[in-house]
């Protein structure tokens, strides 16, 4: 049997709920939200479309953590998003507040679980969880880099016209401005970016890849993307529950790899049932190294602010 909870209620709460009932990844399913009524009004209604869909599923939305005790693996989704105008940084005292409270019950409830941690600033929340749940840090695993690479893939397919399942990107870093699409990871089918696109039309698909989410907060105004969001962060639990071993761009937790050292960054990892099983090394040239310097740098002075608040 597995038990995946999905914490937080709102757009991509909601819709990593509906990916895994169509696409029964798990056999029970808890949706929780501290909002009265709102994930058990979501669980009948994905309920009862899987008369229509055909798919079965036991799934219970409620408020209360006594609820979840036992779970397999969570999908940590709960926090505010972004406005217009707005950075990930930005949420660091209010979404720090809403993570530290799930860590103490998720400890206390489940304590085999692993985690796949989605709410923002991404690479700061996934460390404060870790930290406070005191789980090994491999069981614990931030969902940026899927979706990252999955908006590459868009605009690489939308600039040559089509074919986006053949595109296959790899976007590492922090989930934030400094975040560092690789082209020379990135493929069609296999074959090289760079050897299909020239350098201009390259650097044009990673600005607009950095700004992959913010363009997605200015449109809608009043929340931020949870379509691939919630696409992502069910692959990895997926590739987590089904033992799948698959490589994906995660944040995950680095000790020495890629020269730094007790922080929380995105890089290719294998994510299996015990979450990261290890952490793989690119080569890279010196340009890409400093790149992902630069972000972890970015992420460290999050981590401060996070001190500063008192909440690490
Ligand atoms: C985004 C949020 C999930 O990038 O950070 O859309």
């Amino acid at each position: 049997m597995t038990k995946i909870t999905v914490v937080g209620a709102g757009f991509v709460g909601m819709s990593c709920a509906q990916r895994l009932a169509e696409q029964e990844v798990a056999e029970d399913v808890v949706l929780i939200d501290v909002v009265e009524g709102k994930p058990q009004g979501l669980a009948l209604d994905i309920t009862q479309a899987g008369a229509i869909q055909g798919y079965q599923v036991n799934l219970l939305g409620t408020n209360d953590p006594a609820d979840t005790a036992g779970w397999d693996l969570v999908i940590m989704t709960a926090g505010l998003p972004r406005k217009p105008g707005m950075d990930r940084s930005d949420l660091l005292e209010v979404n720090g507040k809403i993570v530290t409270q799930v860590a103490a019950y998720v400890a206390g409830e489940s304590p085999d679980s692993r985690v796949v941690l989605v709410s923002n600033p991404l690479d700061t929340m996934v460390h404060l969880m870790a930290e406070k749940l005191g789980f090994p840090k491999s069981r614990v695993v931030g969902m940026a880099g899927v979706l990252d690479s999955a908006r590459m893939a868009a605009f690489i397919a939308d600039s040559m016209g089509g074919g986006i399942q053949d595109v296959r990107c790899m976007v590492l870093g922090g989930h934030g401005d400094s975040m560092v699409p690789m082209p020379g990871f990135s493929t069609v089918n296999g074959v090289s970016l760079p050897s299909m696109m020239g350098d201009e039309e390259i650097q044009g698909i990673n600005d607009r890849t950095r700004n992959g989410g913010a363009e997605i907060v200015n449109l809608l105004k009043t929340g931020s993307a949870f379509y691939a969001p919630s696409a992502a962060a069910v692959a990895m639990a997926k590739a987590i529950v089904r033992n799948e071993s698959r490589l994906l761009p995660c944040s995950a937790w680095l000790e020495g790899q890629y020269g730094l050292d007790g922080i929380y960054m995105g890089v290719p990892v294998i994510l299996g049932r015990d979450g990261v099983e290890r952490i793989v090394e690119l080569e890279l040239d010196e340009g890409g190294q400093a790149k992902l310097e630069a972000s972890a740098s970015a992420i460290g002075s999050d981590i401060k602010t996070l001190e500063g608040l008192g909440l690490l």
